[in-house]
């Protein structure tokens, strides 16, 4: 009896060490330990041994027992161990890239203009796309029949509304809402119908600009868009005025910067778009940018009429104010060297990811 419990303690060591998983070990502690193995059976019988078997007998199962019990504790521990070291990180493995996004190249460039312009003291005023008749046209002094009215030129909607035409929408939209002075910029999508091709869309970008206080002149203007030209175009970027015409300013201006990629082949220096893409050629008659006029028409300003400081209830003969619109998707596409404006708007991941 005495030799058969310590093979069977011996047996059960050896298969219980050997385990391979927990599902192994479990039918090893059936099989050695359980309520039906062989050693509860030798126990349970020990009462029925003679005087003189009964102790040594119980002695050697119960150490057989408390080693089988000891073995199976240890072997389940180093398995356990096992599976959690082999499900822990391999630092070792290269990481996998997280998806992360990027700003759109117009995101890009109107925040970088809003800087700028915070930078010189104005602050963002947001306002709605869908604009009533007042705000786009009446209050900005643009009479009943002028052309941009047309159903040609503007998204109208059922109830009479439309989708603004321009950003001006907001200088209304800030004077009504308190006193001068004024001095706000707003960026935002603006609409018309125009047909679409590689340089118009009927989706476009402005930054609307308002400058309203005692002795605001057009000298003001004149450095504010200097400024804003140096800074996103380049330290030796000039600026041009043209006499214009808008209803909401007198006088009024187109204003152009000095073409970054040719210099206007006068000498300006580096711009800072080196790697615009767009490349001048040398040899050919005309820069593509700038279609060899030395100049890129980036928006309409001027001085606020007073007919507008009238609407919002502003007193014209002690305020006077400049007011300026920029175009800038043209400066994003300068900027990246793109030569579709479509490409801004088709959400195409491929042209999105590379900026
Ligand atoms: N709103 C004009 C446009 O979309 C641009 C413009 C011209 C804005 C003169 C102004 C301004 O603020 O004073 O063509």
């Amino acid at each position: 009896m005495l030799e058969e419990i310590e093979q069977l303690q011996e047996e059960a060591v050896a298969a219980i060490q050997g385990a391979v998983d927990t599902v192994a070990l479990e039918e090893f502690r059936i099989r050695f330990a359980g309520r039906r193995s062989r050693l509860r059976a030798i126990m349970s019988g020990i009462g029925d041994l003679s005087k003189q078997e009964r102790p040594a007998v119980g002695q050697a199962a119960g150490k057989a027992r408390k080693t089988i019990e000891a073995c199976l504790d240890q072997r389940g521990r180093s398995l356990e161990e096992a599976a959690r070291e082999s499900s822990s990180i391999d630092v070792s493995v290269p990481g996998r890239r997280p998806m992360s996004g990027v700003l759109h190249p117009l995101t890009r460039v109107a925040q970088e203009l809003v800087s700028i312009l915070e930078g010189m003291g104005f602050t963002v005023a947001d306002g709605p796309e869908v604009e009533d008749e007042y705000h786009n046209f009446d209050a900005l002094n643009t009479p009943a029949d002028h052309p941009s009215r047309d159903l040609h030129d503007t998204f109208y909607l059922k109830d009479g509304r439309l989708l603004r035409t321009h950003t001006s929408t907001m200088q209304i939209r800030v004077m009504e809402s308190g006193p001068p002075p004024v001095r706000i910029i707003s960026p935002g999508r603006t609409y018309r119908k125009d047909t679409v091709d590689a340089t118009h869309h009927m989706v476009f970008h402005q930054i609307e600009g308002l400058c309203v206080d005692r002795g605001v002149s057009m000298a003001d203007l004149k450095a504010t868009l200097t400024a804003v030209g140096r800074c996103v175009m380049g330290e030796n970027t000039r600026i041009r005025l043209r006499p214009h015409f808008f209803p909401f300013t007198e006088p009024s201006v187109e204003y152009d910067f000095s073409c970054g990629l040719c210099l206007g082949d006068s000498g300006l220096g580096d711009s800072g778009l080196g790697d615009s893409g767009l490349g001048s050629d040398p040899g050919g008659p005309l820069c593509r940018l700038c279609k060899g006029t030395g100049w890129i028409e980036i928006g309409g300003a001027g001085m606020v009429d007073p007919a507008v400081f009238e609407a919002v209830g502003y007193d014209p003969e002690i305020y006077t104010g400049f007011a300026f619109g920029l175009g800038f998707d043209r400066i994003a596409m300068i900027r990246h060297g793109i030569d579709d404006i479509r490409l801004f708007l088709e959400n195409d991941l491929r042209f999105t990811r590379q900026f």
